[in-house]
C-alpha cells in the first residue's frame, strides 16, 4: 500500500476514537467519506471485515491483510469483494478469509449494550453500525410504550427499547433465525422475553391484524430491505413504502411515534419525507431527519453507505 492509502487510513481511524468510548463495533473507513472511494473497513472488537466496492482495491488485498493485522491486532478477518451492485445476496459476492485466529462469531458492546455478529453471515453482520444513533434516540422515548419493530432483523431495536424501559416490545421478522439472533441478543442482555415478543410474519400483514384486533403502539418501527421477495411477490421500498406507514399509522396511538428508514440510495430523504406526509395526513405533530453517528462519514455520497431515516412524530 502507498503512503498516502496508508495516511488516509490512519487519518479515518483517528477521527472514530471517540466513538470507542460509547462502543467496539465500528466502522473504521468508510470509502468516499473517507477519501477511499470504494473501501470500507469495519471493526467489531478484535475482528475485522473490509468491504471491497471497486476493483482498484483487488490486487493490494494483501497489503490491507497485513495493514489490519499489524495494525488493528485483528484476529479475524474476511474480505467481502462487492463489485457489483446488483448482488444482493451472500452467494453472489466473492468472500475470502484472510486471518482466522478466532472465530468469525463473537460479541459486541454499545451503549452498555452486547450484540452477537457472525462476520462470515453474508452481507450483514448481525448489527447495522449505521442505525446506532437512531437506536439510542428511539429507545430514549420508548420509556412505558408499546413497541412494534417492524423488520426486526437481529431485533436490536427491540434490545435497546427494552432496555430503556418500553412497556412491551414485538419483533416481527419474515425470518425464524433473524428472530433467533434477536433471541439470543436478549439473552445477552438478561432480557426475559414475553410470550409474544417475536413474532415470525409479514409486516404488513401483522398490522393490518393488528388494526383489526384493536391494538395500538406508542411506538412503530420501520426498516424494510429494499427490494424483497415475500409470497411470490416483489416488495420494493420505493413502491411499498407508502402502504407500510399508511398501516403504521393507523395502530399509532395518539402521541406516538414512527421511525421510518430505509437503505435505499434511490430514495432520497425528501421523497420519503412526502411519502410519510402523505400516509400521515392531518395526524402529523413533527417529522425530524435522522443522522448517523461520525463512522459514517460522507454517508449518501455513494451508495453502499446511503440512510434515510424519519422520527415522525403524532398529535
Ligand atoms: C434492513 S433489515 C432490518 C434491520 C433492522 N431494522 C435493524 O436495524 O437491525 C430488513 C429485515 O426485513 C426482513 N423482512 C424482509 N421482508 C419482510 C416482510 N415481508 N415482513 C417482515 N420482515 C421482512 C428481513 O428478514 C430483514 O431481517
Amino acid at each position: 500500500m502507498d503512503k498516502k492509502t496508508i495516511d488516509l487510513i490512519e487519518a479515518a481511524i483517528s477521527k472514530r476514537k471517540p466513538l470507542r468510548k460509547i462502543t467496539n463495533a465500528l466502522r473504521l473507513v468508510n470509502g468516499l467519506g473517507d477519501a477511499l472511494p470504494g473501501l470500507v473497513l469495519e471493526q467489531y472488537d478484535d475482528r475485522c471485515v473490509i468491504h471491497l466496492f471497486d476493483k482498484r482495491w483487488i490486487a493490494g488485498k494483501e497489503a490491507l491483510a497485513e495493514f489490519v493485522k499489524s495494525r488493528l491486532g485483528a484476529r479475524y478477518l474476511i474480505i467481502k469483494e462487492r463489485l457489483d451492485p446488483q448482488a444482493l445476496k451472500s452467494e453472489q459476492i466473492n468472500a475470502s478469509v484472510w486471518i482466522d485466529q478466532a472465530p468469525a462469531r463473537t460479541v459486541v458492546q454499545e451503549n452498555a449494550l452486547l450484540f452477537g455478529v457472525d462476520l462470515n453471515d453474508g452481507l450483514n453482520s448481525g448489527l447495522f453500525l449505521d442505525m446506532r444513533r437512531n437506536r439510542k434516540i428511539v429507545a430514549g422515548l420508548t420509556k412505558g410504550l408499546r413497541v412494534l419493530n417492524c423488520f426486526a432483523y437481529t431485533c436490536s431495536f427491540g434490545v435497546y427499547a427494552r432496555a430503556s424501559g418500553a412497556s412491551s416490545v414485538i419483533n416481527v421478522d419474515i425470518s425464524r433465525k433473524s428472530l433467533e439472533r434477536g433471541r439470543e441478543n436478549y439473552g445477552l442482555n438478561q432480557l426475559e422475553c414475553a410470550e409474544d415478543e417475536f413474532a415470525r410474519a409479514d409486516a404488513l400483514t401483522y398490522m393490518k391484524l393488528a388494526l383489526k384486533k384493536g391494538t395500538r403502539f406508542g411506538c412503530v418501527i420501520l426498516d424494510p430491505p429494499s427490494f424483497a421477495r415475500h409470497d411470490g411477490k416483489i416488495f420494493s421500498v420505493k413502491k411499498d413504502f407508502p402502504v407500510l406507514i399508511d398501516a403504521a399509522m393507523n395502530i399509532l396511538e395518539s402521541g406516538g411515534v414512527l421511525l421510518a428508514a430505509t437503505n435505499f440510495s434511490g430514495l432520497s430523504h425528501q421523497a420519503l419525507e412526502e411519502m410519510v406526509a402523505a400516509g400521515g395526513r392531518e395526524r402529523i405533530k413533527s417529522i425530524e431527519p435522522l443522522g448517523q453517528d461520525a463512522d459514517f462519514r460522507g454517508s449518501g455520497r455513494m451508495p453502499e453507505s446511503y440512510l434515510a431515516a424519519l422520527l415522525v412524530k403524532t398529535k
